[in-house]
């Protein structure tokens, strides 16, 4: 099939290009140029453009991590594009404010901007933000400028956030449908249905995608080559949200967008480590499913998950099997998913009442940054002793795992601090970390114990349940 796409208000059929073009390579070379290239790996925002997808919903992405036939059917917009939102053809009033307010000076950062300076326009949360809501730097954390300086970029955004302009969007969704492309030798499948994904996927084993946040960086930094792709983002079960009174259902293929607004008050521990996740336009694109498969020893959800004792329900053709996360990660970056399977759900039972969680993030800059290390922390406990505690981390060893000799050494224990200082060698024996670029071992071990500290500390100060919503919780040892 041929693939269809309206980008900037003009409807473009596409033939010829191979499966794994970026959006962004076929954009520019289609005279497109106002996404530009600058890292081509997600970290400057260049590129970023605004898509609208079959449920209505302005998402600004990163082209440079999306494949071209993920876009078929949708409707895209380029900064060059946006006066096609309006009927008289104007600017669009995020691009007003960036003139009024001096946001630009070379320009090369500009369209990206805008692009995720409109979507912040059609957030209607967004409204009333106060000036220091952190949403509204982490609308800006997947941009950089070099020249301008962020203050004017700020106000703009600030100027426009949420004010919902009328009668720019189209209303009607555009239409979703799957795909079948196949272009020089090489194929791209997206199902909209499980049971066909999972024919596919038991038929000629394709390479599983679903954001392609990770895989695009294997296209484009390693150049490699997938004679044969299967996406999971169209399959509506795996987008699914299902809570339960014992168990909470994480569809594998839901971007973490929406994961994040409901984890504000569906799961706040989580919530708490996705602020800190990459950027908004890798949220917009990236998936629980894709964080979990690719076994990174640094990835930032299957803390949280450990210290929650969540199950990876695995489907396949011949059926589906729960495996509990912790016995999920069998090596480094490899994990129990069998030929033919793939993650269709994360499954989290209800924390206990009492149970006090916290999550950290440690990393050389707050936004848009690879952690060093990653923790999560579960704590109950009954009559002044700790009766359930898990300490989960990653970063420390070649696959995000718990730190059992120490949850050992702490059960049975008062939960005070000279308990835990007690306990905090046995991390010693649970982790021999690395030594890499993002931290020698010794700050390694330092960041395990001061997390634990400082977890420690909240707890004691904040007695309820839900811990408050600082930045950090790090202390020094
Ligand atoms: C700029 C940038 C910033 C980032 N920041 C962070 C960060 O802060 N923290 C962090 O943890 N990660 C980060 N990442 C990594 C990445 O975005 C995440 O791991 C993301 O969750 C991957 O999801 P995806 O759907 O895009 O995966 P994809 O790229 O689509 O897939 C990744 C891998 O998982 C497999 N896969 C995907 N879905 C499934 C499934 N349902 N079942 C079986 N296999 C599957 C694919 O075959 C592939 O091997 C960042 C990446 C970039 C480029
Ligand atoms: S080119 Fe830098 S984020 Fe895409
Ligand atoms: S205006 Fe020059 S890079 Fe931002």
């Amino acid at each position: 099939m041929a693939l269809h796409l309206q980008v900037d208000g003009h409807h473009r059929v596409v033939e010829g290009p191979r499966p794994d073009t970026t959006l962004l390579a076929w954009l520019r070379a289609s005279g497109f140029t106002a996404a530009k290239e600058g890292c081509n790996e997600g970290d400057c925002g260049a590129c970023t453009v605004l898509v609208q997808d079959e449920e209505g919903a302005l998402r600004a992405v990163n082209s440079c991590l999306v494949l071209l036939p993920m876009m078929h059917g949708r409707r895209l917009w380029t900064a060059a594009g946006l006066a096609a939102l309006d009927p008289d053809g104007g600017l669009h009033p995020a691009q007003q404010a960036m003139i009024e307010l001096n946001g630009s000076q070379c320009g090369y950062c500009t369209p990206g901007f805008v692009s995720v300076l409109v979507e912040a326009a059609h957030r209607p949360e967004l409204a009333d933000a106060p000036a220091d809501d952190w949403r509204l730097d982490d609308q800006l954390s997947g941009n950089l400028c070099r020249c301008t300086g962020y203050r004017p970029i700020q106000q703009a955004l600030r100027a426009v956030a949420g004010s919902c302009p009328p009668g720019l969007l189209p209303t009607d969704p555009p239409p979703g449908g799957p795909v079948r492309y196949e272009a020089q030798g090489q194929r791209f499948q997206a199902p909209t249905s499980l049971d066909e994904a999972l024919v596919l996927l038991a038929e000629d084993p394709p390479r599983i995608v679903c954001g392609a946040s990770d895989l695009a960086l294997d296209v484009n930094l390693r150049h490699r080559r997938f004679p044969s792709l299967l996406s999971l983002e169209r399959i509506p079960e795996l987008r699914a949200i299902e809570e339960e009174p014992a168990r909470i259902r994480l569809g594998a293929a839901l971007p973490l967008t929406e994961l994040e607004a409901w984890s504000a008050e569906g799961l706040p521990v989580l919530h708490r480590m996705l602020r800190y996740f990459g950027s908004r336009p890798i949220k917009q694109r990236a998936t629980l499913g894709g964080n979990l498969a690719n076994a990174s020893p640094i990835g930032d959800l299957a803390p949280v998950l450990l210290a929650l004792d969540a199950l990876l329900l695995l489907a396949s053709a011949s059926g589906e099997r729960r495996v509990p996360i912790a016995s999920f990660f069998t090596g480094y970056r490899q994990t129990a998913l069998r030929p033919g399977e793939l993650i269709a759900a994360v499954e989290i039972p209800r924390p206990a009442p009492g149970t006090r969680l916290g999550a950290y993030k440690v990393s050389r800059r707050r936004e848009l940054d690879i952690s060093a290390v990653a923790a999560c922390f579960a704590l109950r406990e009954e009559e002044g002793r700790i009766t359930h505690l898990r300490l989960a981390y990653g970063g420390m060893a070649a696959t995000p795992a718990r730190a059992s000799q120490t949850e050992a050494a702490l059960l049975g224990q008062p939960w005070t601090p000279s308990a835990l200082r007690a306990a905090l060698p046995s991390l010693d024996q649970d982790f021999q970390p690395m030594d890499d670029h993002r931290g020698s071992a010794a700050f390694r071990r330092s960041l395990a114990r001061n997390l634990l500290l400082g977890f420690q500390l909240e707890t004691a100060r904040h007695e309820q349940r839900a811990l408050h919503a600082d930045h950090v919780g790090t202390v020094i040892l």
